[in-house]
């Protein structure tokens, strides 16, 4: 199953300037590849089958990171259900096909572990994949991704393509996306208590009860995770990524509070949906092929903070803070 991949190899990293793309893109260049192909949406634009089928043939990549998607929080989601299921469904096609037909040796395809039922048995393991309902609020982005999952299965299964998915967890880290009508969770409460606390103003109103659990992980253990695997796993069974601990969103709202130094009210927000109750992946059989996370959640947090302070939100955070507020 170990196969040394050449560092002068050929590696399309789909998506390279997202949140994972990017973190994927510093770990190849840490670990010596030397060969990575990239284009931006305005270079190539995933949903162009054409377009698409045309790069693979002039470029001829050996190996693929399908990251890029069309990603967004709980409000996008409910919003653009069309948009979410068509775009993603696209990009997987054609790059899993064009790969394939192209001569790739290796395709890794980048799902969610929001795949799972709503009310999976926790952890959750990878065999309770299409055992019971979905969750509502993200059910077309969740489809497209299980439509992932069986296409590079079904290419493995008639052409021997090999083709491998990641089920990554909730993920944080630089390069996210801090716009609070788009962000994830975590992303939003660092930039709330940062401006919050910049305003000086008495409360941050989150969404929800605070109840809910939820597992985090940085993006460079999964950027790490992901290289180690392009090594080591050659399997359709899609593969958890994960920490393997999960907290309270309290519990992050507090620890996000202490690490920007905010020291008014937390007030909830019961009126606003909690999603999923709890939502932890057992991580066993990622942990057996000898890969565990290294970046804690109190440093990751910190160091995420760090960037987002040296970062292109900040400007434009105060304003959009006050409007938010008033609306
Ligand atoms: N973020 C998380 O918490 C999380 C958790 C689990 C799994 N994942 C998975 O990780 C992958 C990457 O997510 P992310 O958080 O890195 O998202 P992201 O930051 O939004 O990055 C997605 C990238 O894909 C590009 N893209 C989207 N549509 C495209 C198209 N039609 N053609 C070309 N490029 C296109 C985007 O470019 P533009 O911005 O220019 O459109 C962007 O650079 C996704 O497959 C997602 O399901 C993410």
């Amino acid at each position: 199953m170990d196969k040394a991949i050449d560092k002068t190899s050929c590696i399309f990293v789909a998506g390279h300037r997202g949140l994972v793309g990017s973190a994927i893109c510093r770990r190849l260049m840490a670990a010596g590849f030397t060969n990575l192909l990239v284009r931006t949406h305005a270079e190539l634009d995933l949903c162009d089958a054409r377009a698409v089928d045309l790069f693979f043939g002039k470029q001829r990549p050996e190996y693929v990171f399908l990251v890029a998607a069309k990603v967004g929080g709980i409000l996008a989601n409910s919003t653009y259900p069309a948009d979410f299921l068509r775009e993603n469904l696209a990009i997987e096609l054609n790059v899993i096909e064009s790969a394939w037909r192209h001569g790739v040796k290796k395709l890794q395809f980048m799902g969610s572990s929001c795949i799972y039922p709503k009310m999976a048995e926790q952890p959750i393991r990878e065999e309770y994949l299409l055992s019971g309902p979905l969750e509502p609020t993200n059910e077309w982005y969740a489809i497209a991704k299980i439509a992932g999952i069986k296409l590079a299965q079904a290419y493995r299964h008639q052409y021997g393509f090999s083709a491998i998915c990641l089920m990554p967890t909730n993920l944080y880290g630089p390069y996210d996306n801090f716009d609070l009508q788009r962000s994830h969770v975590l992303p939003a409460l660092i930039r709330k208590f940062h401006e919050a606390k910049k305003l000086g103003m008495p409360e941050v109103v989150v969404w929800g009860s605070g109840t809910p659990r939820r597992e985090f992980l940085h993006v460079d253990d999964l950027a790490d995770a992901a290289v180690y695997l392009m090594h080591h796993y050659d399997d359709g069974m899609p593969l958890n990524v994960g920490g393997g601990t999960d907290i309270t969103i309290a519990g992050l709202a507090a620890l996000i509070g202490k690490t920007v130094g905010y020291e008014g009210k937390i007030v909830w927000d019961g009126t606003k949906p909690d999603g999923t109750p709890r939502k932890l992946l057992d991580v066993s059989r990622l942990n057996a092929l000898g890969w565990t996370a290294g970046i804690h959640l109190e440093q990751g947090i910190a160091s995420t903070y760090e960037w987002f302070v040296n970062s292109r939100w900040v400007e434009k955070g105060a304003s959009s803070m006050a409007t938010h507020q008033s609306a």
